[in-house]
């Protein structure tokens, strides 16, 4: 399971962009904005409008990227700067034309034209938000002020960061879920969203107390759709198990998966969902519930997904204090928040209160600030991919972010490096959100010093110096050579890794050695290996046991491109069998490959479909230290820690370099960190099943 670790870069990959376009206009401060028309001069004046229509179309760019693609550039903190200063200079110069596009509500359209579209029986409003106590206090005196009484009530909850869904229910039957779209109209993702495990088709008319539920004969609740952490880390680490990129947030993820054309495929994410709300109420109208707290009891009682962790306040200090509880129990959660939502209690004051443009008045969101450091970039290696994709890291002084050290941040990508301007020797801001990997997100100009040159991109593979290539529709850069060493190491680490055939023993300590000597430079060469090539007699069982791998793990190890492993199973189940398969004509298979394949199996591979991995020797956690993290599903962490003894592993409680596992249930959190920085493994319960099953087969 070591190849994991040559992929401990992932988990620093870079989430957000900043934008240089942003850094090159002219920044008007906000107090010059703010201050009095009269004493802004007309230079100043004519550059503010500039900046004011530049800022409208690059946010407008902006929502198009977030809304639509689920793809966004810059981080929420950077996207929110944009806008407060948009808001703030639409106040200095009203008389500027609004810009045509979504960019003036606060949350733009999420349509993307592939699904019908279905009209809310109430439109899906936004919420207004704060970023200081000041502002929450100045929110809490203007609903006293409002409604002229101090004795409110709040619920503090959770602001999950996901998608909005309206879902609806007729007669107690689950009939429609669509997406905010522009808070009028959404795309119907009905198929869809009835793929989530935890959504009740029906409400239970029955509380699990044996009071009656109120089954109104329409009601439209609202909620966010999400993906947990312990599935966008599964998912993730199934993309770099099969070369493929990681995604860099839950919340795009789960907005891309949201709108799949095909539902199996949504199916195979395990999306969540969660309610807080409700737009449309209509028959059983006096049971309508009249209060925050209330509808949450209801949410639950009716069966459906609700909010656990919220909190009630009774002033200012503390919803305060309750907002601040959220924020440092945010990344035990298990899902992504970027921050609490702050709202009266009860629903008779709500209606008083009434909506602005686009979001309520009776609640309000404040967003965790990201945690933000800044350190020196020391330099900037490149690491080069078993395809021969070059990905640039940045080697940073350590710095201490969200509980744990960082020292490297992926940068994806040329461009990525050119459109930031990185410079060695820059002082880089990085910023961490949750459990959302820590990002560079920036430079401090003011501290690059006269002698810092632009980043010039190595022209040759820092392992075999072939030149570089860059296709022009292409971000990645490659190196063409595909015997490259560090390539074909990389190739055969994904082949022994557990995910491909898994060869007990094969790490990529002993695969360097072995292409450094000369002794290996494919897979196939794997199986010629002897005694006499100085390698373990333990090493050469575990091969030749591989000659009898499962076809679809064989197949999918040979990492082919085009072959990701769902094809790979595919081909395993259609044909049975290696050889079988050599001689096959499936649109997927070139001659290149079948030529390899024939080639193993004339020297004696063969690997079936369907086997049952068995293994001799030692299990793959004998002699495995294992640290358990987070809440397990199945088990305790004792009765774990009980079963990874028995087949010859060790348990610990502190995780550093010498962990072989870090094993992380739902709401892991500091140790999980560790892990990722210092490039441990991180395994989810399914896959200590496996492996535990995988130790007991064997004895
Ligand atoms: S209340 C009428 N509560 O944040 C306002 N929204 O930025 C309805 N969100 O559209 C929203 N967690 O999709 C509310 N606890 C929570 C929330 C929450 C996440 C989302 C929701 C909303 C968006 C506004």
């Amino acid at each position: 399971m070591l190849f994991l670790k040559r992929c401990s870069g992932w988990l620093t990959v870079a989430v957000c962009f900043g934008s240089l376009a942003a850094a090159l206009m002219p920044t008007v401060a906000l107090a010059a904005v703010e201050a009095e028309a009269s004493s802004v001069t007309s230079t100043d004046a004519r550059n503010s409008v500039e900046r004011l229509r530049w800022l409208r179309a690059e946010i407008s760019r902006h929502d198009e990227l977030y809304f639509k693609k689920a793809a966004p550039e810059i981080s929420d903190a950077e996207y929110d700067r944009l806008k407060r200063e948009m808001l703030a200079l639409e106040k200095a110069f009203p008389d500027e034309p609004r810009a045509p596009t979504g960019a003036t509500t606060s949350f733009g359209d999420d349509r993307n034209g592939r699904f019908s579209n279905y009209r809310h029986r109430e439109p899906m409003l936004g919420l207004e938000k704060a970023y200081s106590r000041a502002e929450l206090r100045a929110f809490h005196s203007r609903l006293e002020g409002a409604l002229g009484r101090t004795d409110l009530i709040f619920v503090v909850e959770p602001k999950f960061d996901g998608i909005a869904i309206s879902v609806t229910y007729e007669g107690g039957r689950l009939v429609r879920a669509v997406t905010r779209g522009n808070g009028q109209e959404g795309d119907d993702v009905t198929a869809n969203v009835s793929t989530i495990a935890e959504l009740p088709r029906e409400l239970r008319a029955l509380s699990l107390e044996g009071v009656r539920n109120p089954i109104p004969d329409t009601v439209e609740l609202r909620g966010e759709v999400y993906l947990d952490y312990a599935e966008f880390d599964r998912i993730n680490r199934e993309r770099i198990e099969a070369g493929d990129e990681p995604f860099g947030h839950p919340r795009n993820l789960a907005a891309g998966t949201l709108k799949q054309k095909d539902p199996d495929d949504v199916a195979k994410r395990g999306l969540r969902v969660v309610f807080f709300g409700i737009g449309a109420w209509q028959g059983a109208t006096k049971d309508r519930p009249d209060s925050q707290q209330a509808l949450h009891a209801l949410v639950r009682a009716w069966g459906l997904p609700g909010i656990g962790a919220f909190e009630m306040a009774a002033n200012a200090d503390d919803a305060w204090a309750a907002v601040e509880r959220l924020g440092a129990r945010r990344t035990a959660l298990g899902f992504p928040t970027d921050g609490a939502v702050v709202k009266l209690d009860a629903f008779a004051g709500q209606r008083r209160l009434g909506t602005s443009e686009d979001a309520p008045r009776w609640a309000i969101a404040y967003k965790f600030q990201p945690e933000r450091v800044t350190t020196r970039l020391r330099s900037i290696t490149l690491q080069v991919g078993r395809t021969g994709v070059i990905t640039p890291v940045a080697e940073l002084d350590p710095v201490r972010i969200g509980g744990a050290s960082i020292s490297r941040a992926t940068l994806h990508n040329a461009a990525e490096i050119a459109r930031r301007d990185l410079r060695i020797g820059d002082f880089v801001f990085v910023e961490k959100a949750g459990e959302i990997i820590p990002a560079i997100t920036g430079v401090d100009l003011s501290r690059r010093t006269p002698d810092a040159a632009p980043f010039a991109f190595p022209v040759g593979c820092p392992s075999c110096g072939t030149t570089l290539l860059r296709a022009e529709d292409e971000a990645a850069t490659r190196c063409p050579n595909g015997r490259c060493v560090a390539q074909v190491r990389r190739r055969i680490e994904h082949f022994a890794a557990p995910a491909g055939v898994g060869i007990n023993g094969l790490g990529p300590v002993q695969i360097e050695a072995l292409v450094n000597a000369n002794k290996v430079s494919s897979v196939t060469d794997l199986y010629r290996l002897r005694r006499e090539d100085a390698v373990s007699e333990r090493i050469l069982t575990e091969i030749e046991r591989s000659k009898r791998a499962d076809l679809g793990r064989f197949i999918f190890g040979l990492g082919i491109p085009g072959i990701g492993r769902k094809t790979a199973e595919a081909l395993a189940t259609r044909h049975g069998s290696l050889a079988i398969l050599a001689k096959a004509r499936d649109a997927e298979l070139t001659d290149a490959t079948r030529g390899l394949m024939a080639e193993l199996v004339a020297l004696g591979v063969n690997p079936q479909a369907g086997v049952k991995m068995t293994r001799s020797g030692p299990g793959p956690l004998a002699g495995k230290t294992v640290v358990l993290t987070g809440s397990l599903k199945g088990w305790s962490r004792a009765e774990a820690a009980k079963r990874i003894t028995a087949v010859g592993g060790r348990t610990t409680t502190s995780v550093s370099r010498r962990t072989d596992w870090v094993v992380a249930g739902e709401g892991a959190g500091a140790k999980l960190d560790e892990a990722r920085v210092l490039g441990v493994p991180v395994i989810d319960e399914a896959e200590l099943l496996r492996l535990l099953q995988e130790s007991q087969a064997g004895e």
